[in-house]
């Protein structure tokens, strides 16, 4: 890229000797390739050990691109997070022309959750309304298995291995936050099997961030990186202004596309999206050090404080929400 960055100059002339500088390890070529998702597979390492591994747990049972794992230490932490951030963000848990139109009073209505991780959307839905049955699946157990709303059930199923339930059993279906994890044909297949289980006029809603971001060139540096990865396991770095045309070329009639933005530096919601930036970074560690050729731990933190500080005075976290039905016939 030869960017040239201001960034940090004290720190860096403390460890100028000891390592590579992050600005001088952003601007290393990348080996991409090396990261795709068939990868083999070492257990990340430890909390509080130097040495930063690097070649972590990145495939899934499905070989998906699944850059977390959903055991890991602090993920159900981040999840709940990202949840009550984006429920603030989207001024609720259902897009408006879902809510609309569904009775959530009703002890007929139906809800399926698709890769529910650690299951806080559901818990917080089926507390919010008791009457409707929700149902989450995930490909790992993660939702607490004993204390939980009596209104949900959770069953271990991969989605892309066809789902347990009959045609036509549910009247909505959120599937979020799958965009480092399925590729364009996980997509299609995905969507396929959601509308399979989707009755009639039933509606699903998908949520995503953006990839590409418009900060200053520390940050757009570290996204190009990203955005290389993403499109060399074919997934969708565009996957936010691909919702509704994915939704349309799958069957479903599209009924609302919303975009919200976080500007990290104004936005009252700044520091909970900060902190969420913060532990997606811990939690794509191998990768980021990977992309960034960061060897140490030290390198890691100290990458990850210089982006930080970036993104706060030039950035912005763009996520958008798309709604569809299921056509009546
Ligand atoms: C980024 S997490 C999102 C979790 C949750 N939807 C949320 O909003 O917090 C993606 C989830 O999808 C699950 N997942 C990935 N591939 C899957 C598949 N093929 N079938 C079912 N679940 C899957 C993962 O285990 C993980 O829990």
């Amino acid at each position: 890229m030869g960017a040239k960055y201001s960034i940090n100059q004290n720190s860096h002339s403390q460890n100028n000797k000891k390592f590579r500088t992050v600005s001088q390890n952003l601007r290393l070529s990348t080996n991409i390739k090396s990261i795709k998702r068939h990868s083999p597979t070492p257990p990340m390492s430890p909390p509080g050990t130097n040495s930063v591994q690097s070649d972590a747990s990145l495939v899934s049972a499905t070989n998906s691109f699944n850059y977390i794992d959903n055991t890991q230490k602090g993920e159900t932490d981040r999840n709940h997070v990202k949840h009550f951030g984006l429920k603030v963000l989207f001024e609720g848990n259902v897009l408006k022309s879902i809510s609309d139109k569904l009775d959530f009073t009703s002890s007929e209505l139906r809800v399926l959750d698709v890769g529910c991780g650690s299951g806080t959307w559901l818990l917080d839905m089926a507390t919010e309304y008791p009457n409707v049955q929700f149902t989450g699946i995930d490909q790992i157990s993660s939702i607490p298995q004993d204390i939980r709303p009596s209104n949900i059930d959770f069953s271990v199923q991969d989605v892309l291995c066809g789902l347990s339930f009959e045609d036509n059993s549910f009247d909505f279906v959120q599937m979020r936050l799958f965009s480092m994890t399925f590729d364009r044909a996980y997509w299609v297949q995905a969507l396929a099997e959601v509308y399979r289980v989707l009755k009639p006029g039933g509606y699903i809603q998908l949520l995503e961030p953006r990839y590409d971001d418009t900060g200053d060139e520390f940050v757009r540096d570290y996204s190009t990186k990203v955005v290389s990865i993403l499109n060399a396991n074919d997934q969708d770095p565009n996957i936010c202004e691909n919702l509704t045309p994915l939704l349309e070329k799958n069957g479903y009639t599209p009924v609302e596309f919303v975009e919200k933005i976080v500007n990290l530096k104004t936005h009252p919601l700044r520091n909970e999206f900060l902190y969420i930036i913060r532990l997606t970074l811990d939690s794509c560690k191998p990768y980021v050090v990977k992309i960034c050729g960061l060897t140490t731990d030290e390198q890691y933190l100290e990458f990850q404080e210089e982006y930080m500080e970036h993104l706060v005075k030039s950035s912005e976290s763009v996520w958008t929400a798309c709604a569809g039905m299921k056509p009546l016939n």
